[in-house]
């Protein structure tokens, strides 16, 4: 069979995004015949090795694929645009639809429905609140970003404001709480009949009150704790927030769900429908504690989708 893995984005992310691909291609490579896809940062598709002419060559191309691997993170191709190009053409792919990725790319939906299934998240606040209520810190962050890019912590109005220019004005910025906890990562788990399932989870030790940023993510060897030191009660809090919330996005495939932890319990942070797939990523890592390895967990995403 022939996988389209469809790689890089017109977005922050497009390295990770590579690096990413770079792996899922590798894990792919001994079980199907792997058509390599790239979106350039200017929005222009390679694939095989060829720039592309134009849309209707990238149709052609990537509608010969049995089924497709979107191995994008943020805005132009985990928001569901990619999705929904694929539902277009007819082309069956890893990981959620149309709907479940474009909520999940918007931090502020994503939290109405994280809330509409009983997990607390971060109080939001306007520009006008933090004049108002001075909450700080706050951390300020795009509602739309990923991979940290854009994130600031601030402890005044003038570093708000300063920070919202920072975040990029594009869909707007969130302005929160500064929740300081440890940091969990749960992955959901679809399997071929639909039913869900989490590997152990996983901690980000930090510093409190410090961002998981760039560096921190892709700058080495990020070193995490899995299984996350939890107890039995609040493993199967956080497994089951995390496993209520993929299904009320209506998430396919997989999902990382991130929280963090302080003395009030489990606060949901944010959805990843694309999680980072590198080497050093959260998502490789909690697979491997559950015993599986990464070719064996990237071949099983192709098998689901394709089923
Ligand atoms: N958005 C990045 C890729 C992650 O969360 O893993
Ligand atoms: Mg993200």
């Amino acid at each position: 069979p022939i996988v389209a893995v469809i790689a890089g984005g017109r977005n922050s992310e497009h390295d990770v995004s590579l690096a990413s691909a770079a792996g899922i291609r590798r894990a792919l490579s001994t079980d199907y015949d792997v058509l390599d896809v790239r979106i350039g940062r200017d929005g222009s598709w390679n694939i095989g090795g060829h720039r592309a002419l134009g849309s209707a060559e990238a149709v052609a191309e990537i509608g010969r694929a049995d089924v497709a691997f979107p191995a994008l993170h943020g805005v132009n191709g985990e928001d569901g645009t990619v999705a929904g190009f694929l539902e277009t053409i007819g082309v069956s792919y890893v990981g959620s639809g149309v709907v479940a990725s474009a909520l999940a790319m918007d931090k502020r939906a994503t939290k109405l429905v994280a809330e509409s299934v009983g997990t607390r998240t971060a109080r939001s606040y306007s520009l006008d609140d933090v004049r108002r209520l001075r909450p700080f810190p706050v951390i300020v962050k795009p509602v739309t970003g990923g991979s940290s890019h854009g994130v600031s912590i601030a402890h005044s109005a003038a570093e708000v404001e300063s920070a919202i220019g920072g975040a990029g004005q594009g869909a707007g910025v969130l302005i929160e709480e500064l929740i300081v906890g440890r940091e969990i990562d749960v992955v959901v788990l679809e399997e071929a009949d639909g039913a869900l399932s989490v590997a152990p989870a996983l901690e980000i030790p930090r510093a409190p009150g410090s961002v998981f940023d760039v560096a921190g993510k892709y700058g080495g060897d990020p070193r995490f704790l899995v299984p996350a030191p939890l107890t039995g009660d609040e493993l199967a809090c956080v497994s089951d927030a995390a496993t209520a919330i993929f299904r009320a996005l209506g998430c396919r495939g997989l999902a990382r769900v991130d929280f963090f932890l302080d003395d009030r319990g489990f606060v949901f942070n944010e959805v990843n429908t694309m999680p980072g797939m590198t080497e050093l990523s959260q998502v490789p890592a909690m697979v491997a504690a559950a015993g599986m390895t990464y070719e064996d967990f990237v071949c099983s995403l192709v098998e689901v989708a394709r089923s």
